[in-house]
């Protein structure tokens, strides 16, 4: 049997995955992931646990589903930065993840230099603390000897794809993705590959890139499980190619610790007068692929913070039956801009906000609100991508959250549109098998893996426009709140 492994490392968790060929889940496995907050809107993860946990994890997948894999996929929180040493492997630090803030500063010296525009021009992205190159920079200024032994040659820099391929591969292979490369502030996106201007304006050493391939082909072999590592991609691009959004104009949204909306443009770039970035989606052969994305940095996050933040709920299930203990989140709005604002309002210091409170509010209506808050966020962004022209008809859906009834309904009445949830939501990690199964010879073509999608239900609009319209200007107003802080 074609068995396909994929490894799934998340911001939450690290989890391992095996499908047959015909995209049904043999076996999963799954670790948390400690998350380390040591200031303020600072967010790291050990880079030795992220390994750790992964490999038990697919050991454990592998062991149960029986099979040994014919190919290996890595899909991945994309941008956080990690840094080690090619010598030992050791990292010369926490990995800084996506959602660390800490350079806010040093991005708002280069917007006022007026670098923005040319550096979008030649990444497709804002200059925004989310994105690698200023965290890269931060390590480089701040671990004792880093720069130089970065000038030497002696240090390696990859996003959380390149240190397990790296790892997998026993330090034999030091590569990623176009998909991840260009979520880095470094890669030029048009030409593909790196940009020596960018390089000199984040001061980054090029001694510690990987090498950008295709997200699908043979990367290297991992002999702990005798198998191809044949498919990469970042979660974001490979959810896109999960849902067998593989032409022009389809879009899907997932639901994990933040959300993320992708909308394919073939070979075409676009650009965006909206708020949201261009970036490049996962490549198999050649022609490079392009998609332009939403980033909303807390989604199903929110959630959590219910959880362990306030302990309102024990356990992330619990949400789902709280908020619909209440009609409605009887006017209490919730912004959980708690990483700052990313699309469309790319607002590094935001901070969330809880506003319409009255002595009437209960926990039903902050759960409520909470849930709420990642349809709102999610429908801003497909207003702006409707406002950059996309003519969206559907948006399909996955990733953890999308299980719930409740988020789904309501995206559907804000958005006007069907939201179509497919029957393995586990987008993500059947996109890095599917990638993996095409690198390794497994399935002929994208289209062969395109019949694998299947859905298992569609979410129909039911609200009328004028009390969807109602809704978003209520969010809207608690928006602006939160941008005039
Ligand atoms: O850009 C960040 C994204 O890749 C993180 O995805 O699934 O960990 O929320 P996730």
């Amino acid at each position: 049997m074609d068995a396909l492994l994929a490894l799934d490392q998340g911001t939450s968790s690290s989890r391992a995955l095996v499908f047959d060929r015909s995209g049904r889940l043999l076996a999963a496995a799954q670790r948390e992931l400690t998350q380390h907050f040591p200031q303020p809107g600072w967010v790291e993860h050990d880079a030795a646990e992220i390994w750790e946990g992964q490999l038990a994890c697919a050991r454990e997948a592998i062991a149960k589903a029986g099979v040994k894999p014919a190919a290996i996929g890595i899909t991945n929180q994309r941008e956080t930065v990690v840094l080690w040493d090619r010598r030992t492997g050791q990292p010369l630090h926490k990995a800084l993840v996506w959602q660390d803030r800490r350079t806010a500063e040093f991005c708002e010296d280069l917007k006022r230099q007026g670098l923005e525009p040319r550096i979008r021009a030649l990444t497709g992205l804002v200059l925004d603390p989310y994105f690698s190159a200023t965290k890269l920079r931060w390590l480089l200024d701040h671990v004792d000897g880093a720069r130089a032994r970065a000038e030497r040659g002696e240090l390696a820099f990859g996003t959380v794809d390149s240190w397990l391929l790296w790892k997998l591969t026993d330090g034999q292979v030091h590569a990623t993705d176009a998909s991840n490369a260009s979520r880095t502030l470094l890669f030029d996106i048009h030409r593909g590959d790196w940009s020596d201007e960018l390089l000199g304006i984040f001061g980054i050493p090029r001694a510690l890139l990987p090498e950008v391939r295709p997200s699908a082909g043979a990367f290297g072999t991992a002999a702990e499980f005798g198998a191809p590592i044949a498919g990469i991609a970042g979660d974001q691009q490979a959810a896109l190619f999960g849902q067998a959004a593989l032409a022009p104009g389809q879009a899907k949204n997932t639901y994990g610790t933040g959300c993320f909306l992708l909308m394919h443009t073939g070979a075409q770039a676009r650009s965006s007068a909206h708020g949201l970035i261009t970036t490049r989606a996962a490549q198999v052969g050649a022609v490079p692929q392009f998609a332009l994305e939403g980033s909303v940095f807390v989604g199903g996050a929110v959630v959590q913070w219910l959880r362990d933040g306030l302990g309102l709920i024990r356990s992330s299930a619990e949400v789902q039956a709280l908020a619909e203990s209440v009609p409605d989140s009887g006017g209490v709005t919730l912004v959980p801009a708690f990483a700052g604002l990313g699309a469309p309002h790319w607002r590094a210091d935001a901070r969330g906000a809880l506003v319409g409170l009255t002595r009437g509010s209960t926990r039903g209506h902050i759960a409520r609100a909470a849930v709420e808050s990642i349809a709102f966020q999610s429908a801003e962004l497909l207003q702006a991508m409707q406002n950059d022209g996309a003519a969206l008809t559907e948006l399909r859906v996955d990733g953890g959250a999308s299980a719930n009834d409740l988020l789904m309904q309501f995206q559907a009445d804000l958005l006007g549109l069907p939201v179509l949830r497919p029957k393995v939501i586990e987008t993500t990690a059947l996109g890095a098998a599917l990638l993996a199964g095409i690198g390794a010879g497994v399935y002929g073509s994208p289209e062969e893996v395109g019949s694998i999608w299947q859905l298992d239900r569609a979410f129909e609009p039911r609200m009328s426009r004028d009390e969807a319209g109602a809704r978003l200007a209520q969010w809207d107003r608690a928006v602006r709140q939160v941008l005039a802080e």
